[in-house]
């Protein structure tokens, strides 16, 4: 049986760290983006596509893991969110995933496979200006549970939330000098994550047969202690 691992996102930040963690480790994957991605593996199969366009698909019959990155940053007061924002920050968080995941239940069970979705530090723990991403991203943690019960003991589903990480999602969070060294010491570990570090724990979780049903916290200590 040939073991491949769906990235959804795979162009850059986590989703990219991660596919070539997977491919270093002789993974094949199968990775969607909109834009092209700038580089190439034997073991790697891209496909350029919106997440709208999911649906149209053709997946391969075995997925021993599939991974969906694509997420939102769009922080502002609560009283300045349109419904477009709900339902845009909705759509690429949420229901992307959700699209993806019932299309490929059959490919994961018969691999008795693995799902890592993302969340964000900023639904555990109450943050300013997070109202809209904490909406979809909370939904997101629900939809890992639930699925993590119907779905045993064939796939493993599971959550990462991470906190502040320097990929492009982030970009203007850390623009500057200040804005960078402001975030870092907001974290108990007095640094943002890399997307390396939060690929990791995405692989563990795809690699690990006795975890499900967890949202699992790597963020620099935001998530627990204060100092
Ligand atoms: N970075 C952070 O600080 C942070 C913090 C907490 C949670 N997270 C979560 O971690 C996950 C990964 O974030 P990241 O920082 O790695 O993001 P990123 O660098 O923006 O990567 C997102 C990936 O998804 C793809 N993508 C985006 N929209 C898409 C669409 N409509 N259709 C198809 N592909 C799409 C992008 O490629 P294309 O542009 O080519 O489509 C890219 O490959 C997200 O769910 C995010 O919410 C991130």
């Amino acid at each position: 049986m040939e073991h491949t691992i769906l990235i959804v996102g795979h162009r850059t930040g986590i989703g990219r760290a991660l596919t070539k963690l997977l491919l270093s480790k002789g993974n094949m994957v199968l990775g969607i983006s909109r834009e092209a991605v700038d580089y190439e593996h034997v073991n790697l199969k891209s496909i350029s596509m919106d997440i709208d366009d999911l649906e149209a698909i053709n997946l391969p019959e075995h997925l021993s893991g599939l991974v969906y990155c694509p997420g939102t940053i769009n922080l502002k007061p609560f009283k300045s969110f349109k419904s477009d924002d709900f339902i845009n920050d909705f759509t690429i968080n949420t229901l992307g995933a959700a699209k993806i995941l019932q299309k490929a239940e059959k490919a994961l069970i018969s691999a008795k496979g693995s799902v890592v979705l993302f969340s964000t530090v900023a639904v555990g723990q109450g943050m300013p200006f997070h109202a809209s991403v904490a909406m979809a991203k909370g939904a997101i943690e629900g939809l890992s549970r639930s699925l993590a019960a119907e779905w045993a003991p064939n796939v493993r589903v599971n959550t990462i939330a991470p906190s502040l990480t320097d990929t492009p999602m982030a970009k203007k969070l850390l623009g500057n000098d200040n804005r960078r060294a402001a975030s870092e010491q907001r974290h108990p570990l007095k640094t943002v994550g890399t997307p390396e570090e939060i690929a990791n724990m995405a692989e563990l979780l795809l690699e690990s047969k006795w975890i499900s049903g967890e949202v699992l916290g790597v963020n620099g200590g935001m998530g627990r202690i204060r100092n």
